[in-house]
């Protein structure tokens, strides 16, 4: 079997066209939907990665803000400007890019953003929210896996999904979100002996450890959905992911490649939070 493809920039490209239908409606009542992106240092991926944000706002109707710090930038100075945009009406979602130089604590600085601004959903209530079901703002790399898996068409109550990697912002919340789409979960991670026992089970594998070829044909049930959020360099310094695609495609029923999967949804699903932080309620924004 070879697995069909699933094209993360054609459904990107679908739901940031009603995006862009949502943010000008808003724009007309007087209430365009304003996302402000801080970035601290001049690491050189986190430069590009802003700047596709605010591209990605630009070209959708979105008003977005994007302020750039030496990597001296005091915590104070910082916490200050983050309290300033939480008054700012103009602005509906904070972002401050990650990770942060070594001197600002991520966790006082998720704090202190707004509860209804977190667009990121990174912030202990955010977290809260989806450990309990409760509406509010979901990260939006597992969010956009969760709209990568429902293009298929293949329903997610009752599969068996397994998770690979555990981290605050991708693994934890992709469990979660399988889990609230009555999944039955399970989550593996760097000290999971033997991963294969678990993956060999799975209806669903979403792999994000950030480790090139942790996922093999060997280790992947025939037909099943295979989600890599990976982001590694090849020996040859292209980009891929975790799961070895060329091998993994011929036993799965459908796979994201890397690039065009699921990174361009990670963006796009920023683009519906700010949106729903705005106030509007759009098909991809409601699935909580
Ligand atoms: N750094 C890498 N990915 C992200 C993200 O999704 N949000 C923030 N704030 N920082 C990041």
């Amino acid at each position: 079997m070879t697995a069909q493809t699933i094209d993360g920039i054609a459904l990107s490209r679908q739901i940031r066209s009603e995006v862009g239908l949502r943010a000008a409606a808003l724009t007309a009542q007087g209430r365009k939907p304003g996302l402000a992106v801080i970035l601290v240092g001049d690491d050189p991926a986190s430069a590009v990665y802003v700047r596709n944000k605010v591209k990605a706002c630009e070209e959708h109707g979105l008003h977005s803000v994007l302020e750039k710090y030496d990597a001296a930038l005091a915590e104070s100075a910082l916490l200050a400007r983050i309290a300033a945009l939480n008054a700012d009406p103009t602005i509906h979602g904070i972002l401050v890019q990650m990770p942060l130089p070594r001197h600002i604590d991520p966790q006082k600085v998720i704090a202190a953003i707004a509860t209804d601004k977190d667009v990121d959903g990174f912030s202990v209530h955010s977290a809260g929210a989806l450990m309990t079901g409760l509406p509010g703002l979901r990260p939006a790399t597992p969010y956009g896996c969760m709209k990568l898996i429902e293009s298929t068409g293949v329903p997610i109550k009752g599969r068996h999904a397994v998770v690979i990697g555990r981290s605050n912002t991708v693994g934890k919340p992709m469990a979660l979100l399988l889990l609230q789409a009555h999944a039955t979960v399970t989550v593996c991670h760097s000290a999971t002996p033997d991963l294969a026992v678990h993956t060999r089970a799975a209806d669903i594998v979403v792999a994000a450890v950030g480790r090139r070829n942790t996922l093999t044909a060997a280790m992947v049930k025939p037909g099943a959905i295979v989600i890599d959020v990976g982001m590694n360099r090849n020996d040859e310094g292209r980009l891929c992911g975790d799961v070895d695609y060329a091998g993994v495609r011929e036993v799965a029923g459908w796979i994201t490649p890397v690039p065009g999967g699921v990174g361009p949804m990670t963006i796009t699903m920023l683009l519906v939070n700010t949106l729903q932080a705005a106030g509007a309620t759009t098909r991809a924004g409601t699935a909580g």
